[in-house]
């Protein structure tokens, strides 16, 4: 079986940090979302995976997985440019793919526990085509299931009037035949050829389309709220340790994870599960509180942090504090007025200055 990860897209609700870098590349508990992919893929023994890449700083996707041997994989990279579709994404891979069964694996979707064991199904039932639904209670932004006695009939795409509340995961475990379908497709009215009519194809032409359900939880990380909260549920359930220097006089709880290099001066509280990446210098006096995930290289004097991820390469210097927010690499937040009310939420690109 061979893989596929998408990494284009306009990545318009997670502007400015898509201004300068795919939305796939943002980290999760100090890992790019699409590393999630590629480690599910591998994990689940697909070692050929192409990787489509979009617009958007596509040196920097190349620049980070490199060959894939890093990773265990064997990289390929496809280039689609102009976002025309996750059915025209995958319609490039024709020749990539051949005759081999294939995952498409959207790069900023991740699921808990991966795919191994679907993977398997997959092939042991002989599909043609085998989605992933998961429960949701909001229907109405995804690509939603629609069933006739138990037996999987259509695919909509974010209905009006949902006919399940079961949405379509970013997971399509496909077949070449999918690639006849696709050669059929009109642009949608959002001018994108759309892999839920592909499948959609697929059935009407009789063809054997089978689903799984997806216990755990599973996010699609297209706006700010649903990376935190990715971000969340990863931090849950890592396994951390500390490596870097903690003074005396620091308190730390919880599941906590501190990188090599990194210092924790005197005075400082740090309430996991908290990761902190490498080479870091945090305090005196700073507070870290749950669900922050704080990359390579980030200097922190004073002030409180909380359910946030920074980057990296950054310094915060100010006594506020910080919530819900996403800080861009290469920011800098220092002190200025100190009449300014508490408690900001900042969506914050690459390279900028905010004075608070
Ligand atoms: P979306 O999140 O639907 O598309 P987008 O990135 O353009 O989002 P926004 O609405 O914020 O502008 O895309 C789902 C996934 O598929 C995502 O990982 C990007 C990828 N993708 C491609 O690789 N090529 C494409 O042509 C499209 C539309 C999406």
């Amino acid at each position: 079986m061979k893989g596929i990860i998408l990494h284009g897209g306009r990545g318009t609700r997670l502007r400015p940090l898509t201004h300068t870098g795919p939305k796939q590349l943002i980290p999760v508990a100090n890992k790019p979302i699409s590393q999630y992919a590629l480690e599910d893929l591998r994990d689940a023994g697909i070692r050929d995976i192409a990787v489509v890449l979009g617009h958007i700083a596509p040196n920097k996707v190349i620049e980070y997985y490199g060959d894939g041997s890093d990773f265990g994989v064997s990289i390929t990279y496809i280039e689609q440019g102009t976002p025309m579709g996750i059915a025209h994404a995958v319609g490039l891979c024709e020749d990539f793919v051949g005759e081999e069964p294939f995952v498409v694996y959207l790069g900023d979707n991740i699921l808990k526990g991966g795919i191994r064991h679907f993977a398997d199904d997959f092939v042991r039932f002989g599909y043609d085509a085998m989605v992933l639904l998961c429960e949701v209670k909001n229907p109405r932004m995804f690509g939603v299931a629609r069933f006739e006695d138990g037996k999987l009939v259509g695919l909509v795409e974010k209905p009006k009037v949902p006919p399940s509340n079961f949405a379509l995961v970013g997971i399509y475990f496909l077949t070449h035949t999918v690639f006849e379908a696709i050669k059929t497709l009109k642009p949608s009215w959002r001018g994108e050829l759309e892999i839920t009519e592909a499948i959609q194809r697929l059935m009407d032409w009789g063809h054997n389309v089978g689903y799984s359900k997806v216990i755990g939880w599973w996010k699609d990380t297209g706006r700010p709220e649903d990376v935190l909260e990715a971000n969340q549920l990863v931090l849950s359930e890592l396994r951390l340790s500390v490596e870097g220097e903690v003074e005396d006089g620091v308190t730390v709880s919880g599941n906590v994870g501190i990188g090599k290099g990194t210092i924790v001066r005197r005075g400082c509280t740090i309430r996991g599960p908290v990761i902190i990446g490498k080479g870091c210098d945090i305090g005196p006096n700073t507070y870290i509180g749950p669900y922050t995930s704080i990359g390579d290289n980030v200097t922190m004097r004073g002030g409180e942090i909380e359910n946030t991820i920074v980057v990296g390469d950054s310094v915060i210097e100010c006594d506020r504090r910080i919530v819900d927010s996403l800080i861009g690499r290469n920011s800098r937040i220092i002190s200025a007025d100190k009449n300014v009310p508490r408690g900001y939420k900042l969506i914050i690109g690459e390279s900028t200055l905010v004075s608070l």
